[in-house]
């Protein structure tokens, strides 16, 4: 008796799990839920259950309900390759919203592409990512493009002659975004002073920062993520470095300013989007966003929106729920009217879009301009 209640106890979950998945389609995401990027991936989230429920809420794709796995790569790359194995072998998704950080989904798109799972990453900029094969998309635009629009902001409208680089080493995204940030400047006649090195973790940028600052640099670009960026600009201007300071994407996050204080205040990065659009699609987002979870939405919460909405209509399109069949929707996907902006995906599966450059100023994100491809 005592054996046929456990079993029972066993196979229900199971039953009840059968006819779920009979109505319910499933969709996996992993990101980084924890750890010293952590805004990345709970804003990635909010982004996607925001168009999940409206899409839910709307009746659905294909007569079904859509429903969500997260799960949380604490900001690791082997834990990401895991959670995107997990959500396949045991969740049995029919495709992955892949994270943020670009070292992340180079560990965890060649395993979606192995089983054959499409996969989209709202965010991964580094050009590498997208070559794991054809079931691998991205809705943002990549690092030789981003890495370019501040070389021409530094030149053109900052005037810098003379850049010094502070990368982070071990950081895929920063690393290619500082090389191609230094190949684009110097292209321009500009003279890169300094090229110098940390590790996420780091807390003392004293020793490089002192190195810097015998350069004389006109301004220093920094490519990295919001955690460390915080401090080095902290470190920076006491050890009386004024000049402009300037990064990409990975700085986009509330936390900036918590950690940087005044000292990140006034200083440049480029981005996917900006909350100043007077687009009704942008200011529509806006107020969904902010009604739902009482604060504006960053870049990442705009992607991860942008990347679910597409990710549904291709499974909407599709004949049929296979990995093939949503993947072949995915790559026709044409002039997608996201929050940020047109999204239309190219040969390479990645999105060719404009960027914009963002001002700090306290926890507001002062828009300055748009450079388009
Ligand atoms: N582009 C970054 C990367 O690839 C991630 C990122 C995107 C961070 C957007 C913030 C905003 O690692």
């Amino acid at each position: 008796m005592k054996n046929l209640f456990v079993a029972l106890l066993l196979v229900l979950p199971l039953l009840s799990g059968c006819t779920k998945k009979e109505n319910e389609i499933v969709i996996g995401e992993y990101d980084s839920l924890t750890g010293s990027d952590a805004t990345f991936g709970l804003s990635t989230n909010k982004g996607v259950r925001l168009a999940l429920d409206e899409i839910n809420a709307a009746g659905g794709v294909k007569g079904k309900k859509i429903s969500l796995v997260t799960l949380d790569d604490q900001g690791k790359n082997e834990e990401a390759a895991s959670a995107t194995t997990r959500l396949i072998t045991q969740n049995n998704v029919v495709a992955i919203l892949g994270g943020v950080a670009s070292g992340r989904s180079k560990a965890a798109a060649p395993i979606a592409q192995s089983h054959g799972v499409p996969f989209v990453s709202p965010a991964s900029t580094n050009p590498d990512v997208t070559k794991a094969g054809d079931y691998v998309f991205r809705v943002c635009f990549i690092d030789p493009f981003q890495g370019l629009v501040m070389a021409k902001f530094a030149s053109e409208n900052l005037k810098v002659k003379k850049a010094a680089i502070l990368r982070d080493v071990k950081n895929d995204y920063s690393v290619g975004l500082a090389d191609v940030f230094s190949a684009e400047f110097k292209k321009r006649g500009g003279e890169i002073v300094a090229d110098l090195s940390y590790q996420a973790g780091d807390i003392d940028f004293k020793a490089q920062l002192t190195q810097i600052r015998s350069k004389n640099p006109d301004a220093i670009y920094i490519p990295g993520y919001y955690t460390e960026v915080g401090l080095i600009a902290q470190q920076a201007r006491q050890l009386g470095l004024k000049v402009p300071l300037m990064g990409g994407d990975g700085w986009d996050s509330d936390k900036l300013y918590e950690i940087g204080k005044d000292a990140i205040n006034g200083n440049y990065y480029s981005n996917h989007y900006t909350t100043e659009s007077t687009d009704p699609a942008v200011t529509e987002f806006i107020k969904k966003f902010k009604a739902k979870y009482s604060e504006t939405p960053d870049a990442l919460a705009a992607l991860g929106y942008d990347a679910a909405k597409i990710l549904v209509a291709a499974i909407e399109r599709a004949p049929d729920l296979s990995g093939k069949a949503i993947r072949d929707e995915l790559a026709k996907t044409k002039d997608f009217p996201g929050v940020t902006g047109k999204i239309s995906l190219n040969e390479n599966r990645d999105a060719v879009k404009s960027a914009v450059v963002i001002q700090v100023d306290g926890n507001n994100r002062k828009f300055i301009t748009t450079i388009t491809p």
